[in-house]
């Protein structure tokens, strides 16, 4: 019994926002596209993110592979088992790393080129994701994109037991500030405004600080952070349904924007 893309997406949230990001990326140049995870599964049904990169690969006859990385070898077995149900014929595609991402994630990027699609979706503590989204963003494929779950705090699940008291993106999300502080300047909005700005236009163009105002103030007179930011020039960002995140250069989030009109 096959499950089709449209019915995982009906099934999850997180399969949709996964498809949407695949949906979103420029295939014409890719010979091999790489789909890269981090947190495969934490229980039959619910680990879908695995089998619905693959079968996005199969059904639109793209060659490449699905990489998913987890620590807990019984949940890549509750993965194995999704994708032995719906669908055999993409176990050649997908290859499951286990071990902590911590290690497995910078071995993982030595063997690809570049990583088309990444899913952040460990857990455990914002600081891994910080660690795994900078390792992604070296290797990111220039239509490429990261989609990182939980931009907040979740509160305490029967359905996982490893610690959620942050969200993935929570460490993430104040270097986004920073690049919208520093790429701040009423000169360069005026030239997309056609106008100084005023404050209702400053709200428009800072996603990030809007959202997340509690932390500016720390941030912005810190130096190192500062100049860690100026590296993402070329960076945008989007919020997906879900309270989920996506992160990609500027092309590619245009792109994303441009199928989904309502995004944040
Ligand atoms: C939310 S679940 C993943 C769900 C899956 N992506 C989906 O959409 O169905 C998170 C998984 O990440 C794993 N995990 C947490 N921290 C990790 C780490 N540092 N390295 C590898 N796996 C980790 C957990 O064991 C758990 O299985």
């Amino acid at each position: 019994m096959t499950l089709s893309i449209k019915e995982c997406a009906e099934k999850l949230h997180r399969a949709k926002n996964i498809i949407s990001c695949l949906q979103a990326v420029d295939t014409t140049d890719i010979q091999d596209f790489v789909y890269l995870e981090i947190g495969t599964c934490f229980k039959e049904d619910e680990g879908l993110s695995t089998y619905v990169a693959a079968r996005f690969l199969e059904e639109n006859g793209l060659g490449g592979k699905v990489f998913s990385h987890e620590m807990i070898p019984e949940h890549v077995e509750e993965s194995r088992k999704i994708v032995r149900k719906y669908g055999q014929e993409l176990l050649s595609r997908i290859e499951w790393v286990i071990g902590n991402s911590a290690h497995t994630v910078p071995e993982t990027l030595k063997k690809v080129d570049t990583v088309d699609v990444a899913f952040v979706d460990g857990g455990g503590h914002p600081l891994f994701s910080l660690f795994e989204f900078e390792a992604l963003w070296e290797k990111l494929s220039l239509g490429g994109l990261i989609l990182v779950d939980d931009c907040n705090y979740l509160p305490p699940s029967p359905a996982y037991e490893g610690r959620r008291d942050y969200g993935k993106a929570q460490l993430i999300m104040p270097f986004l500030m920073l690049m919208e502080y520093i790429n701040f300047q009423p000169g360069v909005i005026a030239k997309k405004i056609g106008k100084l700005p005023d404050s209702a236009a400053v709200i428009e163009e800072t996603l990030a600080i809007t959202t997340m105002t509690p932390f500016m103030k720390e941030l912005f007179g810190n130096d190192r952070i500062r100049s860690i930011a100026s590296q993402f020039q070329d960076m945008d960002f989007a919020f997906l349904g879900g309270n989920q995140l996506v992160i990609g250069r500027k092309k590619a989030i245009a792109r994303l924007r441009n199928d989904n009109p309502k995004l944040l």
